[in-house]
């Protein structure tokens, strides 16, 4: 069987790196989470106080940052220069920030080498917001995921109690609903559904329904 690229995106919180994992391991392929690579170099520079509308000095920074993902038993670890960041890039401080940092076009095509470059062999399920339409626009298989902020707010909300964190819905929507809109409006390879993406939406789904629709197209198409 071919070993195929397979792009995820859509905006914050709709569920891309539940199901891209579930996708990746039922096709033994790599995950690639491209929103860990914005989040790792955007935890360096608060560390660094760093100004986010500093172009320069965050390309810099992401020169001198390797950021690693690895596949472990305990499940997907982001390593920054060798310090594990796994826990501390998901937090509050780092998830308002990262849009500001992602925004500079500087920035994206680092990254974005990066990510073709270990998509390059193939065998990848790679999850963003510019996957379809720019890092991977020849990916066999493209899914653009949505669903309601209203939705959206609620599962990361129920994901933080259920891991005892601190939450509140109405602050969740709104800062979903910020960081969308920084996503979709930037210049470079802003939030988009690639023309050719197949469209889900998943407010009334379950992962599993997700998974089997994309896994219908996958089997189709390898
Ligand atoms: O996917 P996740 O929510 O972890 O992404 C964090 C942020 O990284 C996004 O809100 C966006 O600003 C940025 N990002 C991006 N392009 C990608 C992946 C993420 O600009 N391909």
């Amino acid at each position: 069987r071919k070993r195929i690229n397979i792009a995820i995106d859509g905006p914050a919180a709709a569920g891309k790196s539940t199901v891209a994992k579930m996708i990746a391991k039922r096709l033994s392929y790599i995950y690639i989470d491209t929103g860990a690579m914005y989040r790792a170099l955007t935890y360096r520079a608060l560390q660094q106080g760093i100004a986010l509308d500093d172009e320069q000095a965050l390309i810099s920074l992401l020169k001198d940052t390797y950021i690693e993902l690895r596949t472990s038993p305990k499940g997907q670890l982001v390593l920054v220069n060798g310090e594990d960041v796994t826990n501390i890039i998901r937090g509050e401080e780092v998830t308002n920030a990262v849009s500001l940092v992602a925004k500079h076009p500087l920035v994206r095509e680092e990254m974005v080498a990066r990510q073709r470059s270990l998509a390059k062999n193939g065998g990848v399920v790679m999850d963003g917001r510019d996957i379809g339409t720019h890092v991977l626009p020849n990916a066999e298989v493209k899914i653009f995921l949505k669903a309601s902020v209203e939705e959206r707010a609620k599962r990361r909300h129920a994901e933080n109690i259920a891991r005892g964190f601190p939450s509140d819905l109405e602050t969740l929507k709104e800062e979903i609903a910020r960081r969308d809109r920084i996503d979709s409006e930037r210049e470079v390879a802003p939030l988009k559904k690639a023309e050719d993406a197949v469209e889900i939406d998943t407010t009334s789904l379950s992962v599993e329904e997700v998974v089997e629709r994309i896994m219908e197209i996958v089997n189709e198409r390898i």
